[in-house]
């Protein structure tokens, strides 16, 4: 099969030459047993290359399995894969087949498959390795002889440094790697997809076909597309639907592409990633500030609720000692007196007792407005701006969809 007849196949439109490589490698490699591993930004395509690769293979006539490795809770992604066997934990009540063993002869899927979690990276790395793998709970191996497709648009050295991934298995799955180009690197296939896009929409629609005029053309060929083909799509989808008028032109263009600052963080990828560990910093910052903050309103009660000298106790000196350490630090000048003095038991009178007592209830009042709070208050933001679509919440919140699913079901937030 030609380059060309499997565009046409598979409904590939675009003939920039990033492409072109990547669908020659894939044909090229599909009659091996090669593990591939499809890299590229969102939304670039990446689900088509295992299904060419699965259809140009001898495998073509056995099964065919797609694996969300993302969408699959950690406690249950084990026994997807491999199976258990009865007993083997609390509600296994048969014995299941896993996909390993269900597409034994064919080609299994692995999309976002730096989604793993650790421990099934071990047991997908013996599979790779010896074609053997052990079902959940039991001791005797099946072997199997499965084709692994993997593809993922996370950066992978990011998470091999980050001890997220193990490098060996990234280098067992990237056998073949397979790189995606990005829609801004194909600029002689942007207007091509625009067009078979709003050709399909007016089809399944029933309208004519809209168009751009010139100046959109420029427009749509300047932008830089973060999402990608879906992006693309989605933009010519909702162009199509709600503008009366067919001809296009830059103006209107301009208004249905945000710009990086408006876009959802679930098509920025990269700077997503960035942005959001510095929030998670942000946030952690935050806290230790306002604990530190409520420890020091505390003391300074203690004190002046004294009639003593002021002397501080033990936790009272550890205290100040971590609140102004920084200080001095930097103002080593500062005199000496005033660091901490020694352990001294301090006696309060009693209306700072009641003032002490009162400042305890408020403290905790304030502390029941706690990180779990807030966690559960941003997730059940973030459902509700993607209208629950646990895929673009868990991005915008920089978590997995694996954690998503996990603390809406700790938080019961249900959908
Ligand atoms: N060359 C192409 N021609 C026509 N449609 C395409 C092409 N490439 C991708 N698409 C369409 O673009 C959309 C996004 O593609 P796909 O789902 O494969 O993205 P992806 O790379 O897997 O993204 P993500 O990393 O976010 O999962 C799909 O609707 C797909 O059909
Ligand atoms: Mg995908």
């Amino acid at each position: 099969m030609n380059l060309q007849q499997i565009k046409q196949r598979f409904g590939i439109v675009g003939n920039a030459s990033p492409l072109n490589r990547a669908l020659e490698i894939a044909a090229q490699v599909a009659h091996t047993d090669l593990s591939v591993l499809v890299t590229g930004e969102s939304g670039t395509g990446k689900e088509i290359i295992p299904q060419v690769i699965h259809q140009l293979s001898a495998r073509k006539h056995k099964e065919y399995i797609a694996v969300n490795c993302g969408a699959i809770p950690e406690g249950t992604i084990d026994s997807e894969l491999f199976g258990h066997e009865k007993g083997s934990f609390t509600g296994a009540a048969g014995s299941r087949q896993g996909y390993f063993e269900v597409a034994n002869g064919g080609t299994i899927f692995l999309d976002e498959v730096a989604e793993l979690p650790m421990q099934t990276q071990v047991r997908l790395l013996r599979v790779l390795e010896t074609g053997e793998f052990l079902r959940v709970g039991a001791s005797k191996s099946i072997k199997t002889n499965v084709r692994v497709v993997a593809a993922t648009n996370e950066n992978m050295q990011r998470a091999i440094s980050k001890g997220k991934f193990r490098e060996d298995l990234f280098y067992r799955l990237s056998a073949i790697p397979i790189q995606l180009p990005a829609l801004r690197e194909r600029d002689e296939d942007i207007h091509l997809l625009f067009r078979k896009f709003a050709s399909d929409f007016a089809d399944r629609y029933r309208m004519p076909a809209i168009r751009l005029t010139e100046d959109a053309v420029k427009v749509l060929m300047e932008y830089s597309w973060p999402g990608n083909i879906r992006q693309l799509k989605n933009t010519v989808e909702q162009i199509s639907i709600i503008e009366t008028e067919r001809s296009i032109d830059g103006n209107l263009l301009r208004a249905y592409l945000p710009t990086l600052q408006e876009q959802s963080p679930a098509i920025i990828n990269e700077t997503s990633q960035e942005s959001i560990s510095e929030r998670e910093l942000m946030y952690k910052f935050l806290f230790d500030m306002k604990k530190d903050l409520t420890e020091l309103k505390k003391l300074v009660l203690d004190l002046a609720g004294s009639n003593h000298e002021i002397a501080l106790n033990a936790d009272q000196s550890a205290v100040v000692n971590r609140i102004y350490q920084e200080v001095y630090e930097e103002s080593p000048s500062l005199p000496t007196r005033m660091l901490p003095v020694a352990p001294v038991q301090v006696e309060l009178p009693s209306k700072a007792h009641e003032a002490h007592e009162e400042f305890e209830e408020h403290i905790e009042l304030e502390e029941s407005l706690s990180l779990e709070d807030r966690e559960k208050e941003l997730i059940a933001k973030a459902l509700e701006k993607h209208k629950g679509k646990r895929k673009y919440a868990a991005l915008e919140l920089g978590i997995s969809e694996r954690t998503l699913y996990r603390k809406i079901k700790e938080f019961q937030l249900g959908e």
